[in-house]
């Protein structure tokens, strides 16, 4: 015997006609934070995170950690927003991340530039950049964090190395997060 089946009314999908539209999230992180090594967050000291940057960590002290590292000059919120969008629209060839302490307060910072090559069969070169902590919190690991996890998104997205230019006084610290001495920097500056 053949037996047919029909759905009970109570069962069907129900259309909501007032179902929110999906809406971007403003402040949403430069990258995929899967791409934020598990092992570096556990290595964290308690309550500190490890983060793409977001357009909100200007409002957080992130270019107070870079004027650790340089002269930044002081920049807008306009100025801020117009530079974000220009890296934002670039997210699978620039990769921000930030440190935070207890408070969401931004206390270290590092950049990863990834070039795509022709050489080396289309090769990716990693450029290591930027790589700040704020002084008061130098000597807790935090720029050894910073590094493992540039190092992790690097090899995620599939670079074949990274490559950085440091000061001699700096070298100690490059030595302990895994890099060795290649090459020589060179510069012109216009
Ligand atoms: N020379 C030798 N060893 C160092 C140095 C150094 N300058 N700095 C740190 N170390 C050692 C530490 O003693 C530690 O060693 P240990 O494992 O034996 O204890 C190890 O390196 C890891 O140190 P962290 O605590 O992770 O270092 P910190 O969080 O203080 O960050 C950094 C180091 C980023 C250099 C910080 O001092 C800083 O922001 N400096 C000012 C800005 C700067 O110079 N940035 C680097 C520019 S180069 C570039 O961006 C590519």
């Amino acid at each position: 015997a053949v037996t047919t089946t029909t759905v009970p009314e109570t069962t069907k999908p129900i259309m909501n006609s007032t179902v929110t539209p999906v809406t971007a999230d403003p402040d949403e992180p430069l990258f995929p934070s899967t791409l934020i090594s598990p092992d570096v967050i556990s290595l964290l000291p308690t309550d500190y995170s490890i983060r793409p940057l977001r357009r909100s960590d200007y409002s957080r002290g992130y270019l107070d950690v870079l004027r650790v590292l340089t002269t930044v000059g002081e920049i807008s919120d306009e100025q801020w927003n117009k530079r974000y969008d220009w890296i934002a629209s670039r997210n699978d060839e620039y990769y921000m991340l930030v440190v935070c302490d207890g408070t969401h307060r931004v206390v270290g910072t590092g950049s990863l530039i990834v070039e795509r090559k022709f050489i080396h069969s289309l090769g990716m070169v990693g450029h290591i950049e930027d790589i700040a902590v704020e002084k008061g919190q130098q000597g807790k690991k935090l720029g050894l964090r910073i590094i493992q996890a540039l190092d992790y998104v690097a090899a995620q997205v599939g670079c074949y190395k990274s490559i950085l230019d440091c000061s001699e006084a700096n070298e100690g610290f490059y030595v302990k997060c895994g890099f060795k001495r290649a090459g020589l920097e060179m510069a012109h500056y216009y």
